[in-house]
């Protein structure tokens, strides 16, 4: 092979410039760094709601960046199809294939947990936007995320539902708990509700744990049981689609009690599957809410909205945030390297997210605030705001 060496005289420089500017392409003394992102997220299946709003915030957040001159972002995106197995798959080609040099993703706790060790094993850093189980982050030093964990929702939930009702809370004595045994999502959220429900003078009955698996569609012997017990509060930590076949049910059972759950509750479909006479007066935890006044929060919602048309649902913001934080950490290595993208991303310190502000803590998780959401007949409307 030859090589050939080019050489350019000032004048010819001068003339290329011209030409650049003139054709409208901006020449900058340093040129934009290129990093490859790979995003897996559920685009079909049970969770897709969940992926869509996601994926509608990473996009947005690619735009602006790849609008500045920093960084030029190549996004590769794979569809984890709602379950562990493909999650994995997922994973596996956006390393292997696309060569990325970040992942991020996914939804689901028990999704994210499956691909999250082949990240950790072939050294590429993986960031979750939204997955709370409190073992995601176990798998090692690959692996963080930008959200708060389930310890911190369950724990704000069983306070909520405890609360005095003259201080703005439930006043509630006794839970039942629902969990689908096929997440490890509803596992972990339901445990650390019932740890702190009970540690402060909550009773959940030895035989208050009702379970449930995804797909399941008829609810009625759960709510029989439901029916039977008479809890003040029904502590439901699933996903929408159950979750919202599941309220709809317990309507025409004649069940009053509240029902109250988490993140997962957080679709547009919850309310269309429960239907506006069974939705309204529950409540469930978030990581978001469009109705914060939060100047910067603001901002996002009006961009979201002349974008896509609609109030920014909290998972976008995650999403948008997740991207924001890696490329500044690619900012902070100095480099795109998967290992220096790493450690910079586990350094994440006072990071002004849409989402709050995010530091992630030596275990790689992030400390914020959530809200705790009160449903309407086709919206959630925000209650109150709970700190770390
Ligand atoms: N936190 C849920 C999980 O870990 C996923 C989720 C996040 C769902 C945000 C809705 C909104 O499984």
């Amino acid at each position: 092979m030859t090589s050939t060496k080019l050489s350019f005289s000032h004048g010819m420089l001068r003339r290329l410039a011209t030409l650049a500017l003139v054709s409208g392409v901006a020449l900058s003394a340093t040129a934009a760094q290129n990093i490859k992102i790979g995003v897996f997220l559920p685009m079909s299946g049970d969770q897709s709601s969940f992926g869509d709003e996601t994926m509608s915030g990473v996009k947005m957040a690619v735009e602006e960046i790849n609008a500045g001159k920093d960084f030029k972002i190549e996004l590769f995106t794979q569809d984890e199809k709602s379950n562990p197995t493909d999650s994995a798959n997922a994973v596996k080609k956006l390393i292997n294939v696309d060569k990325v040099d970040v992942v991020v993703g996914t939804v689901a706790s028990s999704n994210t947990n499956a691909a999250a060790p082949i990240a950790q094993a072939a050294k590429v850093p993986l960031m979750s936007p939204t997955s709370t189980n409190v073992k995601v982050t176990d798998v090692g030093e690959y692996v963080s995320r930008i959200c708060f964990i389930d310890d911190f929702q369950g724990s704000a939930m069983a306070k909520f539902a405890l609360k005095p009702k003259a201080e703005g809370g439930l006043g509630a004595k006794t839970a039942v708990l629902v969990i689908d045994s096929s997440s490890e999502y509803s596992k972990g959220l339901s445990a650390a509700f019932r740890e702190v429900f009970t540690k402060n003078g909550g009773k959940i009955d030895n035989d208050g744990e009702i379970f449930y698996v995804q797909k399941d569609r008829d609810f009625s012997s759960l709510l029989t049981k439901i029916k039977r017990k008479k809890p003040d509060v029904v502590f439901a930590p699933g996903y929408y689609t159950e979750i919202g076949n599941m309220i709809r049910q317990a309507h025409t059972f004649g069940i009053t009690a509240k029902f109250l759950g988490g993140d997962g509750w957080s679709a547009p479909q919850l309310f269309t599957l429960a239907g506006e006479k069974a939705i309204v007066g529950h409540y469930f935890s978030d990581h978001f809410s469009h109705e914060d006044t939060d100047p910067a929060v603001q901002d996002f919602v009006k961009r979201y909205r002349a974008k896509y048309g609609k109030d920014a649902p909290g998972m976008a913001a995650l999403g948008y945030d997740s991207i924001r934080v890696v490329i500044d950490a690619a900012k902070r290595a100095g480099k795109v390297e998967r290992t220096a993208l790493m450690k910079a991303i586990n350094s994440t310190k006072g990071f002004k997210g849409v989402t709050g502000v995010i530091t992630l803590d030596a275990k790689r998780n992030a400390n914020k605030p959530l809200v705790i959401l009160e449903t309407q007949k086709d919206r959630a409307t925000f209650k109150t705001r709970v700190n770390p």
